[in-house]
């Protein structure tokens, strides 16, 4: 059975897509069966791993697979043991599927049940197929971000130390405990990792130090600095990309406290 983890903050920009990317890559280099969902209309995660346009995924993406309540038939393969599960930009229609049965083709499609459980019951199809199921979700605590949550047993916040992050952090933390109370997985956080950080800076440094005392228990040890080569994933992805070892360098260390958090060691 699939440990189900999802990366959000409310936050634009704060290195959600660029860790799920790079957590899905370490888990599968790894060993691990891995399902990656990118639940972003921005399309970010679906183009970074897969190295298409999201465009190409129009009418083959993780709204469909929701909306016919078919996952397999939506899976594209991306390595021997990652699959994701694609998003195009209709994937921000998923609220007027469901609160009024209209799909952004004319369809109808009616809906009833639980708005914010979806992705969940859907998951139910694929559950045992893999190790890890891991959610990239939009900067927004919209419908798509709920569904993520509730189909989640951990979360990883993403935290760019900066005055709006730190604004952002308790509505969001709201969000897990009510996924945690509607939902039907526990859903809790497994920790809080500080990214975009730019060592220069002394006000980033009293953003790590005021989460750090806020959240004691949360923060990983590992801070994710900015750095080109992490940046340029974007352009390069994971294949044939001539720095992809400095990309992710910072990144193994985060990787170990997650694993090591997620088996209770
Ligand atoms: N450690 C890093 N060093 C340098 N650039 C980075 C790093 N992490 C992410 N980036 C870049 O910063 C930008 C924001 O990162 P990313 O898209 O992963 O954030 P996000 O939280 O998913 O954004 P959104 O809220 O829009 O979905 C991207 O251009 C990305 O390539
Ligand atoms: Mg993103």
């Amino acid at each position: 059975m699939a440990i189900t983890i999802t990366m959000g903050i409310q936050k634009g920009g704060c290195g959600k897509s660029t860790t799920t990317g790079i957590l899905s890559y370490l888990l599968q280099e790894d060993g691990y069966r891995v399902l990656a969902i990118d639940m972003d209309s921005q399309g970010n995660l679906t183009e970074l791993l897969s190295e298409q346009p999201s465009n190409e995924f129009i009418e083959k993406s993780v709204l469909e697979a929701m909306q016919y309540n078919d996952v397999k038939s939506y899976i594209v393969p991306i390595s021997e043991n990652l699959d994701l599960l694609p998003a195009t930009n209709f994937l921000a229609t998923l609220p007027r599927w469901i609160y009024t049965g209209k799909t952004y083709t004319g369809e109808t499609i009616p809906f009833s049940g639980n708005p914010s459980l979806i992705l969940d019951q859907v998951l139910e199809q694929v559950r045992d197929d893999y190790d890890f199921i891991i959610i990239d979700t939009p900067p927004s605590l919209s419908e798509q971000t709920t569904n993520a949550l509730c189909a989640s047993e951990y979360v990883v916040v993403l935290y760019e130390s900066s005055n709006w992050c730190y604004s952002a952090i308790p509505n969001f933390m709201d969000s897990v405990v009510s996924a945690n109370e509607f939902g039907n997985r526990d859903t809790k956080v497994i920790g809080i990792l500080r990214t975009l950080n730019d060592v220069r800076r002394t006000d980033a440094k009293a953003f790590n130090e005021m989460i750090e005392e806020d959240y004691p228990n949360d923060v990983f040890q590992t801070v994710i600095t900015r750095k080109a080569p992490t940046g340029r994933l974007a352009l390069y992805g994971f294949n044939e990309n001539p720095e992809l070892r400095q990309a992710l360098d910072q990144y193994k260390s985060f990787y170990k406290e997650l694993i090591a958090r997620v088996k209770g060691q």
